[in-house]
């Protein structure tokens, strides 16, 4: 049965292509057939941060209008076994709900395990679309008060959308400043956003030296943030994991 989570955050910015790009390799690791799809319509770079720019040419857009059969449009990725792209359209789409559901039901039918839509920032309208065929939701945030008070927002939304199940990511993670009590602490940001906790990423240049050269962090590393997001992808699996120390 597929799972569709999507992937949000109030403010720009704050880690959710990479949490796509590298929980969707995790999970591909896993031995899952995963489909990322590129929500984020204006400013897509899901397909960069997986050295992928080449190799997909429809949309999601195409897929949801049956335009071109979804098995055409997603891109299996060169190097990650059971890991495919889709891209989004240059333009945020006009598109239906029941377009949507077209899409959903053909990655289901194409043996997907999960479709992990990289949602846009904030609460642009294309959002509801992948909210009405979302099964779970993940509300990414940085540990300032401005993402925090973003996500909060977001997950209010999502709400009011049924999703069901929605958790909170807390991304570039300083134990550094928590200790000196310069950045808010992780309780701090639960209890603000008002959601469970799904992990903590910590802030690591590998990830950003990673995109740069569109690999993923869990293809070259073992620890930091790569281990968080192993640690992410065994949680959407049903396993009950500590959280990681710093
Ligand atoms: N845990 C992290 N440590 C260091 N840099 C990160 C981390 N997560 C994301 N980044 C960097 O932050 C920037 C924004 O991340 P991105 O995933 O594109 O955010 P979004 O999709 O929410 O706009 C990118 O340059 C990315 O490499
Ligand atoms: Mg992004």
């Amino acid at each position: 049965m597929l799972k569709v989570i999507l992937i949000a955050s109030g403010k720009g910015g704050t880690g959710k292509t990479s949490l796509t790009a590298s929980a969707g390799a995790a999970l591909a690791q896993l031995g899952r057939k995963v489909l990322v799809m590129d929500g984020d319509c204006g400013l897509r770079n899901l397909d960069l941060v997986l050295g992928m720019s080449d190799a997909a040419v429809f949309s999601f857009a195409d897929a949801a209008r049956d335009t071109v059969p979804l098995t055409r449009a997603a891109a299996a990725h060169p190097v990650i076994a059971g890991l495919h792209l889709l891209t989004a359209p240059a333009e945020p789409p006009t598109l239906t709900n029941a377009q949507m559901e077209h899409l959903s039901r053909s990655a289901d039918e194409a043996g997907f395990d999960y479709l992990l839509i990289d949602g846009p920032a904030g609460l642009p309208e294309e959002l509801s679309l992948y909210a009405h065929i979302a099964t779970q939701g993940i509300v990414v945030t940085m540990p300032d008060p401005a993402s925090i008070r973003g996500a909060e927002r977001v997950a209010r939304r999502m709400e009011q959308s049924c999703i069901m199940r929605i958790r909170l990511v807390v991304n570039r993670v300083r134990p550094r400043l928590i200790r000196h009590g310069l950045a808010a602490n992780i309780d701090d940001v639960m209890d603000a956003a008002g959601l469970p906790l799904l992990g903590l990423v910590p802030e690591d240049e590998d990830v950003i030296a990673c995109a740069g050269s569109g690999k993923s962090v869990v293809q070259v590393k073992k620890t930091g943030a790569a281990q968080a997001y192993r640690n992410i992808a065994r949680r959407l699996e049903g396993e009950r994991l500590p959280l990681m120390k710093f």
